[in-house]
């Protein structure tokens, strides 16, 4: 059993001894392995967090822990990384995103006989899963049996194995989905439980429009392209100007003039990318 520790601070008497040099170094590992820049004010969140996994570990101090986090063979850095990311989301969360989708994309190219039916959309940060499985009901809700011959991929990614697990395994509690409006709840999922609680899961239609795959942004893309839109929605707030500018520089080789680009409700392109132009509330088109 952990023993616990005072803190040096003045204010706090901790279970865990940490110290400036502890939060330092781990935000530095943060930084480099996830772009993620915690600012002085994030301290008690990575107390917080981290705490759980000393727990785990039966470790006495963080400095134990930083020595776990050098020594191991990569794995322990999968689970620090997974308990520092943010992972907050909702199905149809911003939903004029879905509604862009919908009015500005699939609509426009079903009356255009001539328009392409090849459809590469990437949600870089999904989390678990709400955001793709929303675009898959917006697809399958506008395209309807015309579907078929359309060709449509949509990539879900994520640095977060935990959180991709979820998305990948689409089975949801009965609280994610409270405000979804019953037409789509029983067009889209199928009730089932979870660990004994009711939840629903989605259906195969959904499903097998979307591939999930681990990826982490600060590593080189492993796609192609050109995607014809990108969601990477709610990801960059965490990120400084510098990695941001990378980023969509990054992006923006992946898509072709006219392709979109749709961002998180606070996060812009000001100052960071001159590749896209701004067209409506967060949504973005290559130039
Ligand atoms: C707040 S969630 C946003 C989820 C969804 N895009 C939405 O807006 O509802 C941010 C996600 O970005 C992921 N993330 C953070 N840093 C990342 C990185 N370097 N590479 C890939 N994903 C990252 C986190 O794991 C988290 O799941």
């Amino acid at each position: 059993m952990a023993i616990p520790q005072a803190d040096h601070s003045p204010q706090k008497v901790r279970e865990f001894a940490f110290s400036d040099e502890d939060f330092n170094a781990l935000r530095g590992l943060v930084k480099e392995h996830t772009g993620i820049h915690l600012t002085d004010q994030k301290r008690e969140l990575v107390y917080g967090r981290i705490s759980r996994r000393l727990r785990a570990l039966d470790l006495h101090s963080f400095r134990d822990y930083r020595e776990v986090l050098s020594q191991s063979d990569g794995q322990e850095l999968v689970e620090f990384c997974n308990a520092i990311t943010t992972n907050l989301t909702a199905f149809f969360r911003e939903s004029h995103h879905f509604e862009y989708i919908r009015e500005q994309i699939l609509v426009p190219r079903m009356a255009d006989p001539h328009a392409s039916r090849r459809l590469r959309i990437w949600c870089a940060g999904c989390s678990s899963g709400e955001e793709p499985y929303s675009l898959a009901m917006t697809i399958r809700e506008t395209l309807g049996d015309a579907v078929s011959r359309w060709d449509i991929r949509i990539l879900a990614t994520d640095l977060d194995s935990d959180v991709l697990a979820k998305g990948d395994r689409g089975v949801y509690g009965a609280d994610r989905v409270r405000d979804m409006n019953p037409g789509r709840l029983s067009r889209f999922f199928q009730p089932t439980t979870l660990n004994g609680n009711p939840a629903y899961a989605v259906t195969p239609d959904l499903r097998e429009l979307i591939t999930f795959k681990q990826l982490n942004l600060m590593n080189p893309f492993p796609m192609k392209g050109p995607l014809d839109v990108i969601f990477c929605r709610n990801v960059v707030i965490y990120f400084d100007k510098d990695t941001q500018r990378d980023l969509f520089a990054r992006m923006a080789r992946l898509q072709q003039p006219g392709a979109a680009l749709l961002l998180g409700h606070s996060e812009s392109l000001f100052k960071v990318s001159t590749d896209y132009t701004l067209i409506g509330k967060t949504i973005y088109r290559r130039a």
